[in-house]
């Protein structure tokens, strides 16, 4: 059964969308991994940017092949039976496939789950919201050795859909003076779900079969060195995520490398130059932490 993982922060532009799609293909390049991405960023896309230019036109007009994540939470919203088939296309790599942003994801809210005067008929509600990822996810777990979800950085009832569904989360972090806020918050939204479903299974169902999600670690980016290390004031800020919780022992440093390849749209491994080449070791040593983090 395929790990889910999914990489989340309340901060943007912190690195969530680079370390997932890089993890994706050197899970499968290097190691052999089947992987599925599901591009759960509905403002930005980027997962799918990558992997299928030529969708981002339909992404930014509306056009999008379906079934998608979307009609899923729409099932529920008009009180129909959750039907767990989505679109899944495949990529150039061999063994990576992936599901596609849909911009109307941003209008996923509880708020619009028909609610009745029972109030264990409304917290079931909430569950099955809680739960569209899981379901959808449940009959083609199989298929892969791990699902990666990307996310938008908000905390918001799809957060917390995809939170519930992950087994682990990582929390890419800028070494800046708030780097601690993205994580923190991210840590409180997967203790918040964990402590729900708890809930739910101790009051309304008592059969739900349910592990906790686990926060694998920050995952520091877009690091600063100066004569081989971190610089000291970045040396301090990695200290201090420490002491709030796991983070990654692996790096990834600032650099134009990772700026091309996002330019070219393609992986940090296909970009040539000394630069270009430290990133890739990086990412490597990077995934092979993240196995032993988070195993298949
Ligand atoms: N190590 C790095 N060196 C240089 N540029 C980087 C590095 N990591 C990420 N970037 C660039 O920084 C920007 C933000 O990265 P990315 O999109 O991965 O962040 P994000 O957390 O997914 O952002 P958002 O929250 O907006 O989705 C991108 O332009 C990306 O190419
Ligand atoms: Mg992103």
């Amino acid at each position: 059964m395929g790990t889910i993982v999914g990489f989340a922060s309340e901060k943007g532009g912190v690195g969530k969308t680079t370390i997932c799609y890089h993890l994706a293909v050197a899970l499968s390049r290097y190691h052999g991994k089947k992987v599925l991405v599901i591009d759960g960023d509905y403002q930005r896309g980027g997962i799918t940017g990558r992997f299928d230019e030529t969708l981002i036109e339909g992404f930014r007009t509306g056009q999008i092949q379906g079934p998608t994540l979307y009609n899923k939470f729409l099932e529920l919203y008009s009180a129909q039976t959750l039907t767990p088939d989505i679109k899944i296309f495949a990529t150039s790599e061999e063994r990576i496939h992936f599901v596609p942003a849909d911009p109307r994801l941003s209008a996923v809210t509880v708020d619009k789950i028909p609610t009745t005067n029972n109030i264990r008929e409304n917290m079931r509600s909430l569950w099955r919201h809680l739960s569209v990822l899981e379901v959808v996810l449940a009959p083609i777990r199989d298929r892969y050795d791990y699902i990666l979800v990307d996310s938008h950085p908000d905390i918001n009832d799809l957060l917390r859909t995809i939170l519930y569904a992950c087994e682990y989360v990582c929390s890419p972090v800028k070494l800046d003076l708030q780097s601690t806020v993205g994580v923190v918050s991210a840590i409180e939204a997967i203790n918040n779900v964990n402590s729900d479903i708890e809930l739910v299974a101790n009051t309304i169902d008592e059969t739900i079969d349910y592990s906790p999600t686990q926060y694998a670690g920050a995952i520091a980016t877009q690091a600063r060195e100066w004569g081989g290390i971190l610089k000291w004031t970045e040396r301090t800020e990695y200290r201090r995520i420490a002491q709030s919780g796991p983070i990654f022992e692996t790096y990834v440093t600032e650099g134009d490398g990772l700026r091309q390849a996002a330019r070219d749209r393609c992986p940090v491994f296909d970009i040539s130059g000394q630069n270009a080449e430290k990133q890739s070791q990086q990412l490597r040593e990077l995934t092979k932490e993240f196995i032993e983090r988070c195993p298949a």
